[in-house]
């Protein structure tokens, strides 16, 4: 159940209206339901539960919010982060490092050390090159490091392109074909402690062919590995579960994506790992905004938001769809393209979009913004970085301070040997 509902005409994020954030905070602003994130979390551990003691690592970066994260991990969800700022998010927020996996295909030297001084749970390793490397550093360190090797299992996810992680040309882990051998070399290595695989074929994946079909490459994988010799203890299946954004949009039950990998993993007897991110947050969070005017259009208006490309990225890179709804509808109904303030076109986020009536001041929401939204800001066009408000019941807190464009600008300076500008 969305966490975001109309209340005497006016929507709530569960008991808090959303202009009274609005108001006290400014737009655009993200806006997070902890009951909606709990929710999700207890739904996928729940799900996953049958399948012996499945470690459910939320990807970090789907949100890495500080106490976004904190409410995961008191949920019992571990992290799947990849990059050191990623790693102590998760630390920060009381993710036992036993519970984190390090995932990523460019990990530096500087990473791994971060990661094998806190101890993490898994490393996820892409290539036999960084495995050289994770062992060189490991003996030096007087430790061997829990590592599973990514294998790129070669399937086409059926995504978005520039989201598609498991098909051959990918630069993430290594061809099934190269696998026995690059695991072979891994067992090798001195500093690692190899105990299984890893998967992951992309992300928004609406139905479970192409998992189950990944899976599968993976059992017999681990089975030629086992005949070989090695001994495999843990299999790490990813994330990539997507969500609806668009009404009539269908996507697999929990309960669907568990049924078959139990199935596909029947007889594995290994420990289960999973890095669920968009469907632990996508859905319990919106991004406030503000018309800023409605300005008359060739065929049609176009309403402009306060909120940009820079604050949610994803219609402009990806062409996805984003629910937009009015805060206060009237009834009215209008037909528009929705676009925001910045200088290129591509800061649009829908066209001729049908949606509620809406005026200049007046407040909205994209909705499914929990999870790849505030995480991929940027401060194009010298605009600052959105806040974050965490709701719970009828209080909120602001969990991220809005960054102003000031404050990015006196991070940078001038050299005293460049010219003074000259004056007329
Ligand atoms: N594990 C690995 C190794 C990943 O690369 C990812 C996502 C996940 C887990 C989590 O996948 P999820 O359950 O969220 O699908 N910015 C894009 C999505 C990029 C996903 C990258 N990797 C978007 O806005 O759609």
């Amino acid at each position: 159940m969305t966490a975001f509902t109309l209340r005497d005409g006016a929507m709530h994020a569960e008991d808090v209206p959303l202009a009274t954030i609005a108001q006290e905070v400014g737009t655009p602003v993200y806006v997070y339901s902890r009951r909606m994130l709990e929710e999700r979390a207890t739904a996928f551990r729940t799900a996953v539960a049958g399948l012996g003691a499945p470690l459910v690592a939320f990807a970090v970066k789907a949100n890495p919010n500080l106490a976004v994260l904190r409410v995961l991990a008191a949920q019992g969800l571990g992290a799947d982060v990849v990059s050191g700022g990623e790693l102590r998010r998760a630390l920060a927020a009381g993710v036992p490092p036993a519970s984190i996996i390090f995932s990523g295909v460019g990990k530096t030297s500087a990473e791994l050390g971060e990661a094998m001084a806190a101890g993490i749970g898994q490393l996820n390793i892409e290539s036999v090159e960084e495995a050289e490397e994770v062992s060189a550093l490991a003996q030096v360190a007087g430790t061997r490091v829990p590592c599973a090797l990514r294998v790129n299992p070669d399937v086409d996810a059926g995504t978005h392109d520039k989201i598609t992680t498991g098909r051959a040309d990918s630069k993430f882990g290594v061809l099934l074909r190269h696998a026995p051998q690059a695991y072979a070399q891994l067992a090798a290595l001195p500093g690692l402690h190899v105990r299984g695989l890893a998967v992951h074929i992309g992300s928004q994946l609406t139905g479970l062919e192409p998992l189950e079909h990944a899976f599968a490459r993976v059992g017999t994988l681990l089975a030629a590995l086992r005949d070989a010799g090695h001994t495999i203890t843990h299999v790490d299946l990813g994330g990539g579960l997507g969500v609806p954004y668009r009404p009539g949009d269908t996507v697999p039950s929990l309960a669907a994506y568990a049924a078959m990998v139990a199935r596909v993993t029947q007889g594995w007897n290994v420990q289960l790992l999973f890095e669920p991110g968009r469907i632990i947050a996508a859905e319990a969070g919106v991004l406030l905004t503000r018309v800023i005017r409605v300005k008359r259009g060739l065929a049609h208006p176009f309403l402009v938001v306060d909120a940009g490309m820079n604050d949610l990225a994803r219609p402009a890179l990806y062409g996805a769809w984003h629910a937009f709804e009015a805060v206060q509808p009237t009834g009215g109904r209008m037909r528009a393209n929705i676009v925001g303030p910045i200088c290129e076109s591509g800061d649009t986020f829908a066209t001729e979009r049908d949606t509620d009536a809406l005026r200049s001041g007046d407040l909205a929401v994209f909705r499914t913004a929990g999870a790849y939204g505030a995480t991929m800001a940027s401060s194009y066009n010298s605009r600052g970085f959105v806040p974050e408000v965490l709701v719970d019941g009828d209080r909120y807190a602001v969990v991220a301070q809005r960054i102003a464009p000031d404050t990015i600008m006196n991070a940078e300076c001038v050299p005293d040997w460049l010219p003074e500008a000259a004056r007329g």
